[in-house]
């Protein structure tokens, strides 16, 4: 249960600076932010677990912005995926996001350089939360 509501958005706009720059940029909530907003008390949790792994995990090599810049990808080739890439979002299904994010390169006939994550393959919210993520920073 999330007892106090007031306290979940302090968290929310501490760990999640980079979900909410699309917003920003707009100069408010667009709709289709509001149709995607995360609404359950799950989805919200959802959300801020894969903010954190987005942080731990991800930004090393997809940089802070998913720009595929992180520190970790100047050794790599190909390159780690620019996820502000509108030819690419719009190329990709929500399903191959987190069977990516899952199962790793390897199981898409990509890179082997991207991880797959074991401990999520059960935490489809989570996951979901991730590819909620990967979608916004291409906006
Ligand atoms: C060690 C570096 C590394 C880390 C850490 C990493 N990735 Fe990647 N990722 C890559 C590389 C390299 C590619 C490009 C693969 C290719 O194009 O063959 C990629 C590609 C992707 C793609 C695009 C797949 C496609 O079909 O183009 C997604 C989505 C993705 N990563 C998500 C994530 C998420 C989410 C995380 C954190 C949970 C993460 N990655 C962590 C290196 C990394």
């Amino acid at each position: 249960m999330i007892r106090s509501p007031h306290h979940l958005l302090i968290a929310l706009v501490a760990v999640a600076p980079l979900a909410f720059t699309g917003v920003a940029a707009c100069g408010g909530k667009s709709d289709e932010s509001a149709a995607t907003a995360p609404k359950s008390a799950e989805e919200r949790r959802a959300a801020i677990t894969a903010n954190q792994i987005f942080s731990e995990r991800c930004v090393t090599c997809h940089g802070e912005r998913g720009q595929g810049d992180g520190p970790g990808s100047a050794a790599l080739d190909p390159k780690p995926r620019n996820f502000t890439d509108h030819a690419w979002q719009q190329s990709v299904t929500d399903e191959h996001i987190e069977k990516i994010i899952k199962f790793g390169g390897s199981a898409v006939g990509k890179s082997a350089a991207m991880p797959a994550n074991p401990d999520l393959q059960s935490k489809d919210s989570v996951v979901v939360a991730l590819r909620q993520l990967v979608r916004r920073l291409g906006r």
